[in-house]
């Protein structure tokens, strides 16, 4: 897809990731709705940008969804662009998990992004086709002692995902997911419960930005599944090939020190290594 004059949803754009690729879409060219619950931060980014709107929205909320694309079609003429940013961690051992906050955190990660698919499909349909792009989380490619709340609603976001894909194909509707490492954002100021792994507060957190490239990237290309690393690249989790190959990376990496990788910084693949030591 185009991103030059394209019409681009982005929720949780208020902060971190969402702006981020609320910034580059807009450098791109594309016409940016931003949507998240923070008005002021909202109306703060689309001043910015040029183009930009802020429509307040919480994505949990029944009808605010609906409300935020027929706000899109109303300015613009139609939505070829989604990115199904907002989300919430949840960072509890599964002994404390309290159910109340895991069924919230489902339907902010989960639900929601479900929600936003079937919300733009009309208009994707009848302009023959978009780009969807959910973002999920590399926490869902592996198992973490830990973060078993939040990685399933990410590994349930990537089901949907991957349904979706396939069902979608025929209405010229791509489904992209894109795996975010720790990223310097508030989300771990902001998780419903818990805290950050004592192992991740120590490692080097990759730039909202590389997350923004990865996600451009899902939406120029259609690949089904992008990891962020530095440069971003599409991966093919559970394939023997593409799963083998990010495993080895990880694998070769964890024995080098910050100063041996080309650029002289860890790798979001070599960071996922030494998480769980925390
Ligand atoms: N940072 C990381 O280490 C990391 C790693 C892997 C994956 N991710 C994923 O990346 C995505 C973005 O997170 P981030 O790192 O950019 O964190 P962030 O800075 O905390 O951003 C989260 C965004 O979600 C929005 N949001 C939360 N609840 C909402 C609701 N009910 N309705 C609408 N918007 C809502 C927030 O805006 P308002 O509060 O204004 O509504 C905010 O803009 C999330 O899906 C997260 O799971 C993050």
């Amino acid at each position: 897809m185009k991103i030059d004059r394209s019409v681009c949803i982005v929720t949780g754009a208020s902060s971190g990731i969402g702006a981020a690729t609320a910034r580059q879409l807009a450098g791109l060219g594309a016409r940016v709705v931003l949507a998240a619950r923070r008005t002021d931060r909202l109306e703060a980014l689309a001043r910015e940008l040029p183009g930009a709107v802020a429509v307040t929205t919480d994505v949990t909320v029944d009808g605010e969804f609906e409300h935020l694309v027929a706000e899109t079609v109303d300015r613009f003429g139609g939505v070829d662009v989604l990115v199904n940013n907002a989300g919430q961690g949840l960072h509890v051992p599964l002994e404390q998990l309290d159910p109340v906050d895991l069924r919230a955190v489902f339907e902010l990660n989960v639900v929601a992004p479900l929600r936003g698919m079937q919300a733009v499909l009309p208009s994707m349909r009848s302009t023959g086709g978009g780009a969807v792009v959910n973002v999920s989380s590399a926490t869902s490619l592996r198992v973490f002692p830990g973060l078993g709340g939040y990685s399933a609603t990410k590994a349930a976001l990537n089901m949907l995902s991957q349904v979706a894909r396939i069902e979608l194909a025929d209405a010229g509707v791509t489904v992209s997911v894109v795996y975010p490492s720790v990223t310097a954002t508030e989300f771990h100021q902001h998780l419903r419960a818990g805290r950050i792994l004592a192992g991740a507060r120590t490692i080097p957190l990759d730039p909202p930005e590389l997350v923004g490239q990865a996600i451009m990237l899902a939406i120029r290309t259609g690949e089904a599944h992008v990891l962020v690393s530095d440069p971003p690249r599409p991966i093919v989790p559970g394939d023997a090939e593409g799963w083998g190959a990010l495993l080895a990376r990880q694998s070769s990496e964890a024995g080098r020190s910050p100063g041996d990788t080309p650029s002289g910084e860890r790798t979001a693949a070599t960071r996922l290594t030494e998480e769980p030591r925390g």
